[in-house]
């Protein structure tokens, strides 16, 4: 395996057994981080983090990762550089890429941050784009493997806005490290054609299954993992009305978890929309007639429900991203 100064932009841009090693180093430096061990992957590094959209989670994350690796992060909001006003990708990756050893970008387009690490000369991690969410993928398979020990005859169901980047993400990465994966969306939301034939092709590979139905209720059935996400992603806010109407049968609720398995785990890569009366400045209950969204409040607080743990993992998954990545130190051998 060989990941020095490979940036991670995409699913794809690691192999199977790569994106194992970094779950697996994720949960090895999850231990030493809670027996405090000392990991200074990143010694004496700087790491920029560019965010053209908001973020709590991924800007957390890499911040505390590279102190925990002994890198100084330095965080660039849209508003703070030229990038998108007055200079171009190439260019600001050049400068960066000059002063930093790894650049995290989160924004809308997957051309700029391919642009950004064909020109930086240094690491660079997708932090969200519109295309895909790859570091989020890395956190969430270690969840499920923190909870399954195997991906291997696990039976993922992602219910909602099967056209974003965690439905993508979460599609071409079970296919890929063979956990059976359904995508439940109405049919104007079906995931594009490209993410669902990458998918196939790895299936058949890992030996799982890729299904993409608009019958929810079938599609849950014996589900070891329901996974949700926002009706409305950032950027996408136009949308809001036509969302909640087709979406509102892809809800996660109480009655559409009567036949899953008995092993089973809900999962929301947060931020959620549960029981929150303003979302992007609307008011849902009085526009939308709806108190929830696409996961009800009992469903996000009962004991199966694991999106906090996700949340925690992003920050060991992004550690070991790093450290793989752009480390000083060799990375162990976890066989
Ligand atoms: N899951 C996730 O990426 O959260 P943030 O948007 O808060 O970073
Ligand atoms: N699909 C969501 C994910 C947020 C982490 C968005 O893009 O807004």
């Amino acid at each position: 395996m060989h990941f020095q100064g490979k940036s991670f932009l995409k699913i794809s841009d690691f192999n199977k057994k790569e994106v194992e090693y970094l779950i697996d180093f994720a949960i090895h430096l999850k231990q030493l981080k809670k027996n405090n061990i000392s990991h200074t992957y990143l010694k004496g590094q700087n790491i920029a983090l560019l965010f053209e959209k908001s973020s709590t989670r991924t800007r957390a994350a890499f911040t505390v990762a590279a102190n925990d690796l002994g890198a100084a992060p330095e965080f660039l909001g849209s508003g703070d550089i030229q990038l998108g006003k007055k200079e171009s990708v190439s260019d600001t990756a050049k400068i960066l890429g000059s002063m930093f050893d790894g650049l995290e970008f989160r924004g809308a387009s997957q051309a700029v941050v391919e642009e950004l690490a064909a020109h930086a000369g240094v690491p660079v991690w997708n932090g969200l784009t519109d295309d895909w969410h790859p570091t989020q993928m890395i956190g969430d398979f270690m969840t499920i493997k923190e909870e399954f020990s195997t991906f291997n005859g696990v039976k993922l169901v992602y219910s909602g806005d099967g056209r974003n980047n965690v439905a993508n993400s979460l599609l071409v990465t079970a296919a890929l490290l063979g956990a059976d994966v359904t995508i439940a969306a109405p049919e104007s939301l079906f995931p594009e054609e490209s993410y669902v034939s990458l998918a196939k092709e790895y299936a058949k590979e890992s030996g799982s299954t890729v299904e993409i139905t608009s019958d929810v209720k079938s599609a849950v059935k014996d589900a070891n993992v329901i996974y949700t996400d926002v009706w409305v992603s950032m950027g996408e806010e136009e949308h809001f009305e036509e969302r909640v109407n087709t979406l509102l049968p892809y809800q996660v609720n109480k009655a559409l978890l009567a036949d899953v398995s008995e092993k089973f785990i809900f999962m929301h890569c947060l931020p959620a929309f549960h029981d929150t009366n303003t979302v992007y400045g609307k008011n849902v209950a009085e526009e939308f007639g709806i108190e929830e969204m696409e996961v009800t409040s009992e469903v996000f607080e009962a004991d199966y429900a694991r999106q906090f743990e996700q949340g925690e993992n992003r920050m060991h998954s992004i550690k070991a991203i790093m450290a793989a990545t752009n480390g000083n130190l060799f990375i162990p051998d976890l066989q």
